[in-house]
């Protein structure tokens, strides 16, 4: 975005233009959501966020931060043995999470299992720092 319109308008207003290309039926899966702060931004523009996480504390925050949103749901899980019905998703989002796992193969798969045959999109985004290390360099070969 040019510095002049971001000075007017903020970048706020083009991240709500490309959520709204999002379907608002879409049954978006945010695997290792932390804190909610992703599932909590996605959910005014489609029909359901599965947020899943391992770790109580962050689930704990996700929980309070999503509270009040009737279409997100935070679940405990690990995402070798993701606690999503198969062929249920219509995109999965894993973000900064790839690092943290030393084998992505599970974890990808576990993507791929929950998300709609034929239909279902996925996204990992790691930072440029962390695609150095093994598992996210991994998939950078492999997949992207
Ligand atoms: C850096 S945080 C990213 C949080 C969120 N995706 C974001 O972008 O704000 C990584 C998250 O992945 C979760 N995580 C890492 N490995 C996991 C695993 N094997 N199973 C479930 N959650 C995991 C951590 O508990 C943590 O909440």
């Amino acid at each position: 975005m040019g510095q002049i319109a971001e000075e007017l308008y903020g970048r706020a207003f083009a991240n709500q233009a490309m959520l709204a290309l999002l379907a608002d039926d879409a049954i978006v899966a945010d695997l290792g959501c932390g804190t909610g702060s992703i599932a909590a931004e996605l959910a005014p523009w489609v029909g359901k966020v599965i947020g899943v996480d391992s770790s109580p504390a962050m689930l704990k925050a996700a929980g309070r931060r999503t509270a009040e949103l009737a279409n997100v749901e935070i679940r405990r899980g690990e995402l070798t043995a993701v606690p999503i019905e198969a062929d249920s998703c219509d995109a999965a989002l894993m973000l900064l999470v790839l690092s943290y796992v030393a084998d992505p193969r599970p974890v990808l798969a576990e993507m791929a299992r929950v998300l709609k045959p034929g239909g279902g999109r996925w996204w990992s985004i790691c930072s440029r720092t962390i695609a150095k290390t093994s598992a996210s360099a991994w998939v950078s070969r492999s997949w992207l």
